[in-house]
């Protein structure tokens, strides 16, 4: 999952050069020697040692700070976590990957299949596959070790820290594919990668953290544990961003100037998903490696959400920015989609992650949804009146919250997330608002000249008197797209979000339709995003046949290819039963046995 931040920075490549020992030696002891801290009795060559080790001291303490601070202590900058803690908390307890029983049922009981039906599905699958190894063979040739490749021109580009992140990304996948040649070359290039000297000045931490180590921790579970590698650099690109976490109230700062030796402090306007969706992979790293102080860590910045939950504009549901000094939550602009996101996302699937250990992530999303619902989610006026709820934006700024009937394409991940919930609280109320959610965006497909959903626009909400039904014919303007008012973006981004709801509801439905609606949606992307290198985003597709630009990036890999794939997959490969897909979907494994 990926937005624009609000402050976007350019990433610079950049060169570190190797700190030269400087040449004032002599003066320094002439100076000593002057103001009579040498003692009369030491030799010039003992004066010599004493003021290199002390000019070592300084240059040790003073100039390269970084890398004498144990990152492991964060003692001395962060403040003890809230007390008490509001629900008892599980203690991650040090595992392996070892498969282990989760206590909740995600997916269906699939029914038989058909030998006909089964080798159209294999047939589908194998065509995504092949789309997969075009992207991946184009990356590898024009741009491998760089973040991106530019799909169209054949160059690249490091936008994530220049740490290869489609490689990284990439990697669980290529392992669910079979590609397991390409995967063990894959892991042959990350031992050279080194996660302790980012190649940029500062580090995006939500971005870093869902792709490059929820990639190596996914690429780690899914292959049960086999490839230490992963695990060992996950540990070392952990260490790296847990610096980021030094603040006074432990609110990570979301960018980290790595090399700048201040006391972090916080910020306004910080988007919310960036410090409420790093749960997943520090739990996650924390069960692997059995370091406490990850979990402790995300677990701080849960019990300030949690705190404040219940006390925004709209209680319930937190404003897309936060101000972290205190933390404060004063913001009026309310939204699911970018900004947001994961924040939601992850609630359910920390309680899956945790084995339902605790009750805090599940309260904090069920408090959550039934905001969501009331306030969030509204049903469009369509042509032929579809039985589906879309999520919009809301401004809580006056007396009562006002729905803005803006609909992203990143917000389209809610069905699944709904989905998923309602597995864990058994509600067939909640499934069917899923079902309502998912079928949105795949209508929003359905609905435009190339076939695939715009990235931003606007829908009419459905009256609560009189029609629902649209039929402003002469509103012809934006083409084939009946019932938009106005499209704001019409890029289609390579996302996946979409893709990603309707594998999660064919998982737990079992209801095959859901592979149909895959099947129309894949085969529009496919078709106007392959270019000769890999898959190239889309700039309008209200148009029948919408232009490229010259972008792809690392989630079309990790994420939409992944999804797409899984939906045609034997339903036991990446089971929703013992994993939990992070917003990058990777992988991790659930288990059941934090509190021992
Ligand atoms: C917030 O309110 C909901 C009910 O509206 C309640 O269930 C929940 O426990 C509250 N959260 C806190 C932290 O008090």
């Amino acid at each position: 999952m990926d937005y624009k931040p609000v402050f976007s920075y350019e990433s610079k490549s950049y060169e570190s050069k190797a700190r030269q020992p400087p040449s004032f030696m002599n003066r320094a002891i002439r100076r000593l020697q002057r103001y009579g801290f040498a003692l009369p009795a030491l030799s010039t060559r003992q004066i010599r040692y004493i003021a290199f080790a002390i000019f070592v001291l300084v240059v040790y303490t003073v100039f390269l700070p970084s890398s004498s601070v144990d990152p492991s202590d964060t003692s001395g900058f962060v403040g003890p976590a809230p007390k008490p803690p509001p629900a008892p908390r599980p203690r991650p307890a040090k595992g392996s990957s070892d498969k282990t029983t989760s206590p909740f049922r995600i997916q269906a009981k699939f029914g038989t299949e058909t030998g006909a039906a089964k080798d159209i599905r294999l047939e589908r699958q194998k065509e995504v596959k092949e789309a997969f190894v075009h992207a991946w063979q184009g990356y590898k040739k024009h741009a491998w070790l760089h973040d991106e490749v530019l799909p169209i021109s054949g160059g690249n580009k490091d936008p994530f820290v220049g740490w290869a992140a489609t490689l990284v990304d990439g990697l669980d996948t290529l392992y669910i594919m079979g590609l397991q040649d390409e995967f063990e070359d894959a892991l042959k290039a990350l031992e050279e990668i080194d996660f302790s000297k980012p190649n940029a000045e500062r580090i995006p931490v939500f971005e870093t953290t869902i792709r490059y180590l929820g990639g190596m921790l996914g690429a780690y579970d899914i292959s049960e544990g086999k490839y230490p590698i992963l695990l060992e650099k996950a540990d070392q690109l952990g260490e790296m961003l847990f610096r980021a976490f030094r603040t006074a109230n432990g609110i990570p700062v979301p960018y980290y100037w790595w090399q700048k030796n201040q006391k972090l402090q916080g910020e306004n306007n910080v988007l919310i998903a960036q410090i409420g969706s790093l749960s997943l992979e520090f739990t996650r790293l924390a069960q692997l490696t059995g370091k406490n102080k990850y979990f402790d860590g995300i677990s701080r910045i849960t019990d300030h959400l949690d705190k404040a939950q219940n006390n925004t504009r709209i209680p319930g549901l937190w404003p897309c920015t936060v101000d972290t000094t205190g933390p404060s939550f004063p913001g009026a602009i309310f939204t699911l989609g970018a900004w947001a996101d994961s924040l939601y996302e992850y609630l359910p699937k920390e309680h899956l992650l945790l084995g339902g250990a605790s009750d805090q992530y599940l309260r904090m999303y069920n408090t959550a949804l039934i905001a969501a619902s009331k306030y969030h989610f509204f049903k469009p006026k369509t042509p032929g009146d579809q039985d589906i709820l879309f999520t919009g934006k809301v401004e809580a700024s006056g007396e009562t919250p006002t729905l803005v009937t803006e609909v992203q394409h990143l917000g389209c991940f809610v069905g699944g997330m709904v989905g998923l919930g309602s597995r864990i609280n058994d509600s067939p109320t909640e499934l069917a608002m899923a079902i309502r959610l998912s079928d949105s965006c795949y209508w929003a497909y359905t609905n435009t000249a190339s076939g695939i959903m715009p990235e931003i626009f606007h829908i009419d909400q459905c009256p609560a008197e009189g029609s629902c039904t649209w039929t402003n014919e002469e509103q012809s303007g934006l083409g084939k797209q009946y019932g938009f008012t106005s499209i704001a973006d019409t890029s289609y981004q390579l996302r996946p979000e979409a893709i990603e709801s309707i594998f999660i509801m064919w998982r737990i439905t079992g209801d095959p339709e859901w592979m149909e609606k895959g099947w129309l949606m894949w085969q529009a992307i496919a078709k106007h995003t392959r270019t000769e290198i890999a898959n190239a985003r889309l700039g309008d597709v209200t148009n029948e046949n919408p232009s490229q630009e010259d972008s792809m990036e690392s989630f079309w890999l990790a994420e939409t290819l992944k999804y797409f794939y899984l939906l045609f997959s034997e339903t036991g490969l990446v089971s929703l039963d013992e994993f939990v897909l992070n917003t990058e979907a990777h992988p991790f494994r659930q288990q059941d046995n934090l509190l021992s």
